[in-house]
């Protein structure tokens, strides 16, 4: 059955039969997931549903703690964002922070047009947009559309693991509990591969206007 003929019905009949297949398998699964939860990976990845955290990694539920939005961004003020960082970081004290663009990007193709999508949309694309300001030269070096968009993914990407350096709170993780690594990656929806950009281990340089002395 493909996606568009699917129905809400037959998405809580898959549910019945999911549940079913994995107490077959091994009785103890839900008891043992309802009681622990201690996932080692945090996941800031794009909304998009053609890249789902657990499928591309092969994880299973209990192994990476979640966070997803348009064209994965991490934003100072953004407070559901943060909210999960400080629960990862503080409760959960995961080991990495993978940030994952993906080729492709709905919301980085849009912040590189001119078109409106509504004040609330404009608003948060405007972060990607800030982003092709600082990497113009090589942007507008690139030899067509494509080849520019694919690049502004991966500076987007670069971009939001600096944004998790930035904080507080991952400053005072890295000091203290000298964890976890960010890693920045992007993911080909044309192959289905992950590739490594960027990776920064705890007390990597950051520009030291960024760094807080008194954590
Ligand atoms: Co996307």
């Amino acid at each position: 059955m493909s996606n568009v003929e699917k129905t809400i019905e037959a998405l809580l009949l898959h549910n019945r039969e999911w549940a079913a297949d994995r107490v077959k398998l091994d009785p103890e699964y839900f008891k043992r997931l309802s009681s622990l939860q201690t996932p080692k990976f945090l996941w800031v990845g794009c909304s998009d549903s053609r890249v789902p955290a657990n499928q591309i990694t092969g994880t299973d539920p209990g192994e990476i703690f979640v966070h997803r939005n348009v064209a994965n961004l991490v934003v100072h003020t953004d407070i559901n964002m943060l909210s999960v960082l400080e629960y990862a970081l503080t409760q959960l004290k995961v080991e990495h922070i993978i940030v994952c663009g993906h080729y492709g990007c709905g919301g980085v193709l849009a912040a590189m047009g001119r078109r409106s999508f509504g004040s609330v949309l404009n608003k948060w694309l405007r972060n990607i947009k800030d982003v092709y300001r600082l990497h113009e030269p090589e942007l507008r070096a690139c030899p067509d559309d494509e080849s520019r968009a694919r690049l502004l993914v991966e500076f987007n990407v670069r971009e939001q693991v600096l944004n998790l350096a930035k904080t507080s709170v991952l400053q005072r993780a890295w000091k203290y509990e000298h964890r976890p690594t960010l890693h920045g990656w992007v993911y080909g929806l044309e192959d289905g591969l992950l590739r490594s950009l960027v990776t920064m281990q705890p007390g990597a340089d950051l520009h030291p206007l960024y760094q807080y002395d008194n954590l």
